[in-house]
């Protein structure tokens, strides 16, 4: 039996993350170590580890978006020491950072484990996100005239029409996406202009690789987004997570040969905005960011 008085929660560290990772990825998860070290370069002091005489055994994260939003993720116990109120006193530490920095909106996306800890810490849900995996590839007829441009000239554009879309400024977190993207981001402009209609970026995770963000102003952009980056991943195993905010949000994807995995919910604590669940947000950037 592990006595409370064993475990402390102090700061995430570098030298934390292969342990961290490694129980993340026994549970399952896609994120992959660069993921983790993406985290602590955004929020050096706002990821928090619990550990046991020493060793890491849990870990949350937190990302802040100026005052008006943050995100925690990663939230997650090494099954043997879980129900012993360690996620608990992670959560605590990650909501009094947060609240200590004058943070208007916590928002977080709850696996079904998590959801009786956020409900007791007064989150409420507000979406339901949906885990989806690409099981046979139907894959459709990619237009090669389509607008893929090249991306570092239109990062100005993608963080204006990201902004617009997530409802808070998260240009840093797009940038570092699309350094670590591992095939050609795609771009929708309009025309001769280098106005952004849609993007979506692509990246290596543990399981699978990750679509995610897909932004996009209209639905059939979204769409061209995905078909293009599923183009580029032929044969490879791919997750995405929907923002699902009716029923036919995803027919797009079952007739590409998706299937529903597994479903999350988005919840807010703190003041109630629409930040991180407009309908042009397509895919999430992934459930430690929103
Ligand atoms: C979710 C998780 C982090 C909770 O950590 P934990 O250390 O077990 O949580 P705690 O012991 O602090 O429990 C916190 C509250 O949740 C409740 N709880 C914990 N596990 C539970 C379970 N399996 N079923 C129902 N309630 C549970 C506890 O009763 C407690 O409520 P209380 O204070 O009113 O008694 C842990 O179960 C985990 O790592 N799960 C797998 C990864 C995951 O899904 N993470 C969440 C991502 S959003």
């Amino acid at each position: 039996m592990v006595k409370r008085a064993d475990i402390e929660i102090r700061l995430l560290c570098r030298k934390d993350v292969p342990h961290s990772a490694a129980i993340a990825r026994a549970e399952g998860w896609n994120q992959t170590e660069s993921d983790w070290l993406a985290l602590l370069r955004h929020s050096p002091e706002g990821c928090f580890a619990a550990t046991s005489n020493g060793m890491p055994i849990g870990a949350v994260t937190t990302i802040r978006h100026g005052r008006k939003l943050a995100w925690i993720g990663m939230m997650l116990v090494q099954p043997e020491f879980r129900g012993r109120g360690v996620g608990k006193r992670l959560m605590r530490a990650a909501l009094d950072h947060l609240l200590q920095a004058q943070t208007e909106t916590v928002k977080l996306d709850a696996t079904p484990a998590g959801l009786n800890l956020y409900n007791s810490l007064g989150f409420t849900a507000q979406l339901a996100i949906q885990r989806w995996e690409l099981v046979s590839e139907i894959l459709p007829q990619v237009d090669e005239n389509s607008a893929r441009q090249s991306v570092d000239q239109l990062r100005p554009a993608i963080h204006a029409l990201d902004r617009m879309a997530f409802g808070a400024n998260r240009s840093a977190l797009a940038d570092d996406l699309l350094d670590r993207r591992f095939i050609e981001a795609t771009v929708a402009t309009l025309s001769h202009t280098p106005v952004a209609r849609g993007y979506g970026i692509a990246r290596r995770g543990a399981v699978a690789f990750y679509l995610g963000p897909i932004v996009a102003r209209e639905e059939s952009v979204a769409v061209g987004v995905l078909d293009s980056l599923l183009g580029q991943l032929r044969g490879r195993r791919v997750f995405l997570d929907l923002l699902a905010h009716d029923e036919d949000r995803a027919n797009f994807l079952v007739a590409r040969g998706f299937a529903l995995q597994r479903s999350l919910s988005r919840m807010s604590y703190g003041k109630l905005n629409s930040a991180a669940t407009s309908r042009l947000i397509f895919s999430s950037a992934g459930p430690e960011l929103g």
